[in-house]
């Protein structure tokens, strides 16, 4: 769209309803993924104006929204549970926008923290040690984004070494959020719903999808993406030499007990596969030697080679290696030039 045209668009909004202009504009342009046949909770979220409830001045808090739309559609899913005996619960509640959500829907709510002096709740609470006394339908989990905000000694308290923001590592932190989402999970009632909403971080210029690292349990009923407004993050220039993809998006994840003896899970694996010592079948001959080549600044001698490869599990204990790799640079005569010295260049098309 032509930026004259935007721009006009803007000032007369802005004649039009002054400082809510953008609000109204980001509604009407997310509205069409926001609801769609007949339902207006899909698999897109986005809420430019927050709701009141919770405390919109505590770091990393959510939009009461989310908490409403899950619970209205967990309510929906458990038709038979009568109203009064439905039961919410909140393992990591923050500023406490669940309760704040609960209460305007007429529903128990509980709520419980590691911060020793919550507004409402059980405070000093600790997911990683302390017992879930509460049976609940629906639990919403909403950790640390690892370190990104810490919570301890900076937003209460002193450091705590059980508080999720205050991990060495992201995968410790991962590991000890897999063992609440399992401890979370397994509290629920029969039929019950987990919602985890996790976001991503780029820590160091490192990119970490926690959403897409963390354990899959239960039936997994959706995965909804909610556009985020208002991001401090948002705001700040950056100057890195890279390029880098903003992140404007967090990720809530519904999993449902459908089975309360067997549950079903999934974890991620992860690790680093070492070209140079560890074989594949999805590693050809070809793609070794290019990417050994490429090591060396795209070139190589067939000596060069031998000497590279010949502990490589693919060459170790083969009388005939040597021939192999010569077969396959012949093989592949297209992608490799040889100069009059006998050393083999890559060749990128
Ligand atoms: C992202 S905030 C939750 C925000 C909340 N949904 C809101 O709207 O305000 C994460 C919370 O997890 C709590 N937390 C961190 N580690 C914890 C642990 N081991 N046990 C219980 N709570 C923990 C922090 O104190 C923090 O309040």
């Amino acid at each position: 769209m032509e930026p004259t045209l935007l721009k006009r668009a803007e000032e007369l909004l802005k004649q039009e309803f002054g400082f809510r202009w953008k609000e109204i504009v980001q509604t009407l342009g997310t509205m069409e993924l926001t609801s769609c046949a007949g339902k207006d909770l899909t698999s897109f979220m986005a809420f430019p104006e927050r709701a009141q409830g919770g405390n919109h001045m505590w770091r990393g808090n959510c939009a009461p929204q989310v908490v409403q739309k899950i619970l209205s559609f967990v309510l929906e899913c458990l038709p038979r549970r009568k109203k009064e005996d439905f039961l919410f619960l909140d393992p990591m509640c923050g500023s406490g926008t669940s309760k704040d959500v609960a209460d305007k829907m007429g529903l128990s709510c509980i709520q419980y923290d590691l911060n020793p002096n919550l507004r409402q709740g059980k405070g000093g609470w600790n997911a990683l040690k302390d017992e879930v006394e509460d049976r609940a339908d629906l639990v919403f989990l909403h950790p640390p984004y690892h370190s990104i905000i810490r919570y301890s000694g900076e937003m209460w308290g002193s450091a705590h070494p059980d508080d999720l923001s205050r991990c060495e590592s992201y995968w410790e932190f991962i590991e000890k959020l897999n063992f609440v989402v399992r401890k979370m999970f397994l509290s629920l009632r029969n039929g019950g719903f987990l919602a985890v909403l996790v976001g991503d971080i780029r820590q160091n210029g490192i990119f970490h999808s926690i959403a897409d690292d963390i354990m899959t349990i239960g039936q997994m009923k959706s995965w909804i993406v909610k556009g985020q407004f208002h991001c401090k993050s948002a705001r700040k220039q950056y100057t890195g030499r890279y390029p880098f993809i903003p992140i404007t998006t967090e990720h809530l994840l519904l999993f449902q007990k459908e089975n309360s003896i067997q549950i079903p899970f999934s974890y991620r694996k992860h690790g680093t596969f070492c070209v140079l010592e560890q074989d594949s079948n999805a590693m050809t001959w070809y793609v070794l030697i290019c990417t050994v080549m490429e090591e060396q600044g795209g070139n190589a001698t067939f000596q060069e080679l031998y000497e590279a490869l010949a502990d490589h599990p693919k060459a170790r204990g083969k009388r005939h290696y040597r021939e192999r790799i010569r077969g396959c640079i012949y093989e592949h005569r297209s992608s490799f030039q040889k100069d009059s010295h006998g050393r083999y260049y890559l060749i990128y098309r």
